[in-house]
């Protein structure tokens, strides 16, 4: 696909549902996966199993997620007899990463560089073997670095000359109340830590509940500022 007919493509879906939109990918695509770790991710793979019964499903398992989000991808794959593919870091690069600077460097430095090696790394492995990947991106999950998101884009962050990739975001302008009403109307699981004050999740030490009236992704890398508030999976997103 080229990038004009990705720029049409864009003028077909914006503003479409999310399921029309997933719809689309699954059908233009078959070489595609859901990108899962969170309540959007199930939402977007509840939809899909009604399309594709064998939707490709991936995870990043940065061996740092907590135990409730084990538990959490375990009951995804039996609720939807579904694989879920758990990408792990490359050993030897994490092992001298952890050698030299030890098990919580981000505070003191930030968190790209232990992303890298346990997040965009692996992604990076996995994008390389497919057309187009799906995200649970919402725009409204940050004002810094989530506002311009398409329905559809070529991934300028992971496609080079000789391949290209397609993402795309169904759930871009479902605010986190829909994403909710949807999860109790077709009881869709979820993570257990929801019902500990967390909203946005991702690893174990960079995680934190958020207090009333904060914003969802607050406890987040909460050390650092909100522009920054990227791991590098959605890196096209950072203004440049
Ligand atoms: S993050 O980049 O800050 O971690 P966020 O948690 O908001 O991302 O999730 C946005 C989307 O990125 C998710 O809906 C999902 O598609 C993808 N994503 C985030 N974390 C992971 C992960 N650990 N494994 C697979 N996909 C992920
Ligand atoms: Fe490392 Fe934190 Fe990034 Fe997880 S979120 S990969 S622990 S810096």
């Amino acid at each position: 696909m080229t990038t004009f007919d990705i720029k049409q493509l864009q003028t077909e879906l914006e503003h479409k549902n999310p399921r029309v939109i997933l719809k689309k990918a699954l059908e233009l695509f078959d070489n595609i996966a859901i990108s899962f770790s969170g309540a959007e991710d199930v939402v977007l793979i509840d939809m899909a199993v009604s399309i594709r019964k064998d939707i490709q499903v991936f995870s990043l398992d940065t061996g740092r997620l907590h135990p409730e989000t084990y538990r959490f991808i375990e009951k995804v794959r039996k609720h939807y007899q579904i694989d879920i593919e758990l990408l792990t870091p490359d050993r030897d690069v994490l092992d001298s990463f952890v050698k030299k600077k030890g098990l919580f460097s981000f505070y003191e430095d930030g968190h790209q560089e232990c992303c890298g090696i346990r997040k965009v790394e692996p992604l990076k492995r996995k994008l390389v073997h497919l057309d187009a990947w799906i995200t649970g991106q919402r725009k409204d999950q940050s004002l810094d670095t989530r506002q311009d998101i398409p329905e559809v884009q070529l991934d300028t962050a992971f496609s080079n000359a000789e391949h290209q990739l397609v993402k795309f975001n169904p759930l871009l302008n479902w605010s986190s109340a829909q994403v909710w009403d949807y999860i109790e109307a077709y009881q869709v699981p979820y993570n257990e830590l929801h019902e500990k004050g967390f909203i946005s999740i991702g690893c174990e030490p960079c995680t934190r509940p958020v207090l009333p009236n904060q914003h969802e992704r607050a406890g987040r890398w909460w050390w650092e500022s909100e522009a920054k508030k990227e791991c590098g999976l959605h890196a096209g997103n950072l203004k440049k």
